[in-house]
């Protein structure tokens, strides 16, 4: 077992920075195969605390190799800030990041293309991140866009200016202002500099570690109903989020990737806006948005929070081949007196264990609950299954029923040393021979 994919089952916001943290001392490198500076993920240890966007969270590990694939949108003034950041915290990136020559570069213009479509929108808008990630993604698929390798080409000037055509073309009919090209060619010019030292051909990168021997975990962003192919479309982010994405996003083949652990919340939330069966509006929305301080890493808005949706999560095991969950912030439900998963959707008066293709049928699906009764006692850091209330077991049992798949890791802070690693074949599978007790060892448990 060499290389392990780790995912979001959800909209987002799982506690994927968390886990991939926690178990990536086991790994030789940590692997982004899609998005970009959309993604925000936590990392909390001792008293210190990151919000990571860009760069994996591997970066926080001293000597841990980072890469950023093919895969991905990347905006060079992001990178650069938060590899200051970075810096500043005492993380040295120095010589362990490698940044893929095809990953498209997000320009100025698609943040302010993202920005006056979303305001066009009104009601109908995405509630995107705003990072240009849409705009970026469609000038790729279109042949339009520029690759990070490009901005260094003699021909950038030639290259740039179809590009800057077509986004002038739609920001002037959003009635913005066209991109002022001159200025542009010059930042990407400096942005090419000070990609240089970064930039590598990373698909070879990975498979020649892979050959000596060495073992990868990638590190996805958003999550499986955001994926641009298997999400609530269009209410989505538009890449490829789920595991067929990583080797899309990094050039390593399907074949040599050897398991998948997916991240589920055991609860939901979401950003933005679209359709969300088990949405909670009133005390209970209010109750776990404060409890679990669900409010977006990179944008800051709440969160919208419902129950568990098992029917998604199910879809989510199917689409990645999930092996294992990491269930994350049950502690979030301690107070509670019951809870509920979604186990079916009823829609137009039939149930459905499917999740529907169209957002028009989604919406108007009513959740059909599976309720258990609470716990009302304080997990926050427990380290040992057996030392959970029988209730708070028995919804980890109910969920890995309900959603098929066994819960290998269950989180019970944000802290690194705030988790529950169950002691079985799940876990052993997904980590390098020997890991499991190392990441043990990592974390006092
Ligand atoms: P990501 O995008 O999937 O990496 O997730 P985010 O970092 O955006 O959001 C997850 C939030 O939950 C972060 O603030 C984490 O510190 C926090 N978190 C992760 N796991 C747990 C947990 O088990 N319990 C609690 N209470 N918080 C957690
Ligand atoms: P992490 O990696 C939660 C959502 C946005 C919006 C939709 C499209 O931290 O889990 P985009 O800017 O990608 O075009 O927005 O996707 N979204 C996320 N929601 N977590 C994320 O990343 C997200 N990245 C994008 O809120 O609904
Ligand atoms: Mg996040």
């Amino acid at each position: 077992m060499t290389s392990t994919v780790v995912l979001g089952m959800q909209w987002g916001d799982e506690g994927k920075g968390k886990i991939v943290d926690l178990i990536c001392p086991a790994f030789d490198a940590v692997v982004r195969y899609q998005g970009g500076d959309n993604a925000g993920h936590t990392v909390k240890f001792g008293d210190r605390h990151f919000a990571l966007h860009l760069v994996p969270s591997g970066i926080l590990h001293p000597g841990k190799s980072c890469v950023l694939g093919n895969g991905m949108v990347v905006r060079p003034a992001a990178l650069f800030e938060e590899l200051d950041g970075l810096a500043a915290s005492g993380v040295d990136a120095g010589g362990r990041l490698f940044v893929s020559r095809r990953a498209h570069a997000i320009l100025p213009p698609h943040l302010e293309l993202d920005a006056a479509r979303e305001a066009a929108a009104g009601d109908g808008k995405i509630g995107t991140t705003v990072r240009g990630i849409g705009p970026a993604y469609e000038n790729k698929a279109a042949r339009l866009g520029l690759r990070l390798g490009d901005l260094a080409s003699a021909a950038l000037e030639e290259r740039l200016a179809p590009l800057l055509d077509h986004l002038g073309g739609e920001l002037e009919r959003l009635g913005r202002p066209r991109p002022d090209g001159a200025a542009l060619l010059d930042a990407c010019r400096g942005w090419a500099a000070s990609l240089d030292p970064l930039l590598a051909d990373t698909a070879y990168l990975l498979n020649d570690w892979l050959d000596d021997g060495r073992s990868l975990l990638f590190e996805g962003a958003q999550g499986a109903l955001l994926d641009l192919d298997h999400g609530t479309y269009p209410f989505v982010t538009s890449s490829s989020t789920t595991t067929a994405g990583a080797g899309v996003g990094t050039g390593v083949p399907p074949g040599r990737i050897d398991g998948v652990l997916g991240i589920l919340k055991a609860y939901t939330t979401r950003v933005g806006t679209g359709p969300f069966v088990t949405e909670l509006e009133e005390d209970h929305g209010e109750f776990l948005r404060r409890r679990g301080n669900e409010v977006g890493t990179t944008t800051g808005r709440p969160r919208r929070c419902g129950w568990l949706d098992a029917v998604a999560a199910r879809y989510a095991v199917m689409v990645n081949g999930v092996d294992a969950v990491a269930l994350t912030k049950m502690d979030v439900l301690d107070t509670l007196d019951e809870i509920r998963i979604c186990v079916a959707y009823r829609i137009d008066g039939e149930e459905r264990r499917q999740v529907p293709a169209t957002v028009e049928e989604l919406g108007r699906a009513e959740p059909v609950y599976r309720t258990l009764p609470g716990w009302r006692s304080d997990t926050v850091g427990t380290v040992d299954f057996d030392r959970l209330p029988a209730a708070a077991r028995s919804y980890v049992a109910a969920i890995e029923e309900e959603v098929g798949a066994p819960a290998a890791i269950v989180s019970s802070g944000p802290r690194r040393e705030e988790t529950i690693l169950r002691p079985g074949a799940a876990l052993e599978r997904l980590l390098p021979a020997g890991a499991v007790a190392s990441v043990r060892a990592a974390i006092g448990g």
